[in-house]
């Protein structure tokens, strides 16, 4: 029995070094951690139970029956993230370069089976080389199995994905279904085809970090959801984003001890929006200000930064925070915006997690630009999701509501619960100047009409009035009562029950 025991522990201190010391240590001079210790570091402590420890590849091909490794390059299991299930599976660049097989494949198929019969989210780390090229259609049909397990489990449980090193062909494409991926700066890339390629087909000369590198993915492709400076700072982040996010579309949100008062006041609100309607000021402030402790996760914090998503707490519950930024563009909402928040928005609506929306917007970005870059399908792709939304909506106007944007950004009309604006708002067709240049083209010739026309026009409609007395405001509130007026709504709003018609599926304009 003893010499048993000791085999056991024998072939299990084998997987565990995986492709060997030598491959340990060239992945750390490279500033990487290994599959295990980046587990070790997303996981509570001593909560990882490994699965397929000993599989191993079957190929037979290139003299592959030859160099067997136990693994076969992720490793995969699941664990708890501050006592919440999670399963996980972690590529290990030490073994064939992290590199799928069948096998390698059917190994995160069985966690994605289990994390969907388990309704618990599922976190990827990526760092490899793509399809196992000695396998090749082997591989492609392991990259299927996984793509289509990736769009079955969308909508019913999160999923993460972590990119820590090369990430290129088949490996890009599961990441790019789920709901969240992650970079590390410097160290990681993401690429269907790399710079050879790229060099043979187009000419272009570029390098891995400026065809697909953090900066590409979080600032202008928006590929990336977040980009951190290094494995551990990453890993870290993620166990703080698990915390906001619920299990499962049917477990309902976490909820969190908070120390924060609920009923908390903030005198400081009332000087947020200055007296000038053309002078910016940070939304980010009324953010902090209003959820639990000032805690907030950005979702996409580097592009389309004329709009904000992210995570934050009231009284303890998750919600999701949806907030034009008047400091980038005025806040405007451009294409790039429409498609960053009808994401955050349809992924707050699939996981029941409410949603509170602060507008400042002083309506759709004109131009040419615009227009041919599809400003208006991707405008609909916002107003779509927020129309669709059967979670708790709070809206908060806290200046300018104009136009379009008006319904667009969580309008009563288009499913709001609770629709709330500061005494600053101003809800109207458009500014004063432009409506005044129209309705009164012919008086334009005379400046004292003018000044008195776009006076009249301020007064009458510059105003959270007119919208609140055909009630599509409920109640005009005063800014340092933000916090206790959302939380309160909120709170009346957790019995929430809306039925939509049956259908097969909807026509999102993608
Ligand atoms: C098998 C691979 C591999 C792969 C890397 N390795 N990629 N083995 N299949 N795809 C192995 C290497 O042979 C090497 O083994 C070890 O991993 C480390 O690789 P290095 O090249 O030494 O590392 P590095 O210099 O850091 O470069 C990393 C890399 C490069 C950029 C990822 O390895 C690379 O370009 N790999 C090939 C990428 C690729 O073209 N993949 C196929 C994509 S097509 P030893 O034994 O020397 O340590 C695809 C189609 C799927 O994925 C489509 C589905 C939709």
């Amino acid at each position: 029995m003893k010499d048993v025991l000791a085999k056991l522990e024998q072939k299990r201190a084998s997987a565990r070094i995986g492709g060997g010391q030598s491959r340990i240590d060239s992945q750390h001079k490279k500033g990487k951690l290994t599959a295990r210790e980046r587990i070790e570091l997303l996981l509570d402590a001593g909560s990882f139970e490994e699965y397929d420890m000993f599989v191993e590849h079957r190929s037979t091909e290139f003299g592959m029956e030859k160099q067997k490794i136990s693994g076969d390059g992720v490793v995969t299991g699941w664990g708890t993230v501050n006592g919440r299930t999670v399963f996980i599976f972690a590529k290990d660049f030490t073994v064939f370069g992290g590199s799928l097989s069948e096998t390698h494949a059917q190994k995160i198929c069985k966690v994605q089976d289990m994390a969907v019969k388990m309704r618990a989210p599922i976190i990827g780390l990526f760092d490899a080389g793509g399809a196992r090229i000695q396998e090749g259609v082997a591989a492609l049909g392991g990259y299927g199995e996984v793509f289509k397990r990736n769009v079955a489990a969308s909508g019913v449980i999160p999923q993460i994905s972590v990119i820590m090193g090369p990430c290129a062909g088949g490996d890009v494409y599961s990441p790019a279904m789920t709901d969240f991926i992650f970079m590390v700066k410097d160290t990681s890339y993401m690429f269907v085809t790399g710079p050879e390629v790229v060099k043979t087909v187009t000419n272009e000369t570029v390098t891995s970090e400026e065809l697909g590198g953090a900066s590409v993915h979080t600032v202008k492709s928006s590929v990336a959801d977040g980009a951190y400076e290094n494995d551990l700072e990453a890993l870290l982040q993620i166990r703080r984003l698990i915390d906001f996010l619920p299990s499962s579309n049917i477990s309902g949100v976490p909820e969190w001890p908070t120390f924060d008062d609920k009923n908390r006041l903030d005198h400081s609100l009332d000087t947020l929006v200055p007296d000038n309607p053309n002078k910016p000021y940070d939304m980010k402030e009324l953010i902090y200000k209003t959820v639990d402790e000032g805690d907030f996760f950005e979702i996409q914090e580097n592009f389309a930064k004329n709009i904000i998503c992210g995570f934050g707490r009231m009284d303890g519950s998750t919600v999701g925070i949806v907030a034009n930024q008047p400091m980038i563009l005025a806040g405007v909402l451009d294409s790039d915006a429409s498609r960053k928040a009808a994401r955050f928005v349809r992924f707050c609506n699939a996981f029941n997690i409410p949603i509170v929306t602060y507008v400042d917007v002083p309506g759709f970005l004109p131009g040419t630009a615009q227009e041919y870059g599809g400003l208006i399908k991707h405008g609909a792709k916002l107003l779509f999701a927020y129309s669709q939304c059967t979670v708790p909506l709070v809206t908060v106007i806290v200046r300018k509501a104009y136009g379009g944007a008006y319904d667009v950004m969580a309008s009563k009309h288009i499913g709001a619960d609770v629709n709330y604006a500061w005494p600053s708002a101003q809800i109207a067709v458009m500014g004063a100047k432009g409506a005044v240049e129209i309705i009164f083209r012919q008086e334009m010739n005379d400046p004292a009409k003018v000044a008195l026309r776009t006076q009249e026009y301020e007064e009458r409609f510059l105003s959270p009035f007119v919208a609140a007395e055909r009630g599509f405001i409920d109640e005009v509130i005063q800014p340092f009562g933000t916090r206790k007026r959302v939380a309160r709504a909120l709170a009346m709003l957790k019995s929430k029950k809306v039925e939509q018609p049956w259908k097969k599926h909807d026509n999102l304009p993608l």
